[in-house]
């Protein structure tokens, strides 16, 4: 079944060689959905017929978000660790042992229906990949168990057994990194595409991480760190010298970090929905932006430091407090995106690209930072396939 979507007062391609400016964009414009891709975009009264034709009556169509790092395999809630912090707690990476107690006792299905929850409460606000990580379950069996049910929804799956120390390996971390780094990561890595370390004060440090990558590398997985959130260290460089498809939160960042990411591929991935849960400095895009980095923003949905699986959430958070243009952040929540999972595919709406579009209720991407909080998804395609 082809269609064809006319009338679109703003088509935002995120493919500047499709359109005006970085974004892109087309003016009453139409694109055409063939057997799962763009075929065709262009004005509105060149377009060619298709079986099926929606009427966009001028309103924005762009690219589906691409939400490039997100923990959803997890069971329960830390409602409670939430509103401990808006009466003055600080975060601290120990809670995720609270999840890890409820995940290992959660059965397959509760896992699951959690998981498809999430994902389709992010259909529901235009998000048409997601990056599904593990990291709540950290024994062989249970980290395995992970991965497998979110490979069930994504093919972007990251084996993050190097999330915390788990009790069983209090007092020996270097233990658990061998655990990691052997049987979990066999076990795992059939059912994943990245690998993935929280290098933190409180997680761990630059060497158990780089030997964490170094052994996923070897098991045919790509690097991806969470660096530098809840503090300055090493994690970003480290992901810069991986090789790291993205060093994801990029909080806290020295002018080495910044030049390090500036002159490498790896993107920076921000992720402002947890500073607005954690109470901490949002980061700074302009100067990465600036500096000539990649920039991608994504939720870090999670129970524990961030639970907002919206990504016109983030866009809205970057354009008020991170220095970003309503351009630029779009730009960052989808072929950003895509960049951090390295796709070619998706985020973007030009010829070849997969047909996965969101239409606002709104003329412009604009209204995305500036109405937030409004459901502005009027319609989701994902594989040309109607979702919402
Ligand atoms: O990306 N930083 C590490 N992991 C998550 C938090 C997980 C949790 O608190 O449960 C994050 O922020
Ligand atoms: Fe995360």
């Amino acid at each position: 079944m082809s269609l064809v979507i006319h009338g679109i007062g703003e088509l935002v391609t995120a493919d500047p060689a499709a359109g005006d400016g970085p974004l892109g964009v087309l003016r009453d414009a139409a694109v055409v959905f063939d057997g799962g891709r763009v075929a065709w975009v262009g004005a509105s009264g060149a377009a060619p017929a298709a079986d099926e034709a929606v009427d966009a009556r001028g309103r924005c169509l762009l690219p589906g978000f691409v939400d490039s790092h997100a923990h959803l395999v997890f069971a329960g809630d830390r409602a409670d660790e939430f509103a401990a912090r808006m009466t003055g707690r600080p975060y601290a990476a120990g809670g995720i042992r609270t999840t890890v107690e409820a995940t290992r006792a959660a059965s397959d299905d509760a896992l699951r229906a959690n998981l498809r929850r999430l994902v389709a409460e992010m259909a529901r606000q235009g998000t048409t990949t997601v990056e599904c990580k593990s990291g709540y379950g950290l024994t062989v069996e249970q980290e395995r168990r992970c991965v497998r049910i979110a490979a069930e929804v994504t093919g972007e799956v990251t084996f993050l057994g190097a999330h915390v120390v788990p009790p069983e390996y209090d007092g020996d971390p270097g233990g658990y990194v061998r655990l990691v780094s052997g049987a979990m990561m066999a076990a795992c890595a059939p059912y994943a595409r990245w690998i993935d370390v929280f290098c933190e004060r409180g997680a761990f440090d630059a060497a158990q991480a780089r030997t964490v990558l170094a052994a996923g590398a070897a098991a045919g997985l790509v690097p991806r760190v969470h660096a530098n959130q809840l503090g300055p260290g090493p994690g970003v460089r480290l992901a810069v010298e991986m090789g790291a498809a993205s060093a994801d939160h990029c909080t806290f960042l020295a002018d080495a970090d910044v030049d390090a990411l500036a002159s490498s591929p790896t993107v920076a991935t921000l992720l402002p929905a947890v500073e607005f849960s954690t109470r901490q400095p949002y980061p700074d895009a302009r100067r990465l932006l600036d500096a000539g980095a990649a920039v991608a923003l994504a939720t870090d949905c999670n129970p524990g430091s961030g639970y907002s699986s919206s990504m016109a959430f983030c866009v809205a958070l970057a354009v008020r407090e991170m220095g970003m243009s309503p351009a630029e952040a779009v730009l960052a929540a989808t072929a950003g995106g895509a960049r951090a999972l390295r796709r070619g595919d998706v985020g973007r709406l030009s010829p070849g690209a997969r047909a996965d579009a969101q239409l606002l209720d709104a003329p412009s991407h604009i209204h995305l930072a500036y109405r937030p909080g409004v459901p502005l998804t009027a319609a989701v395609w994902k594989d040309g396939v109607r979702q919402v």
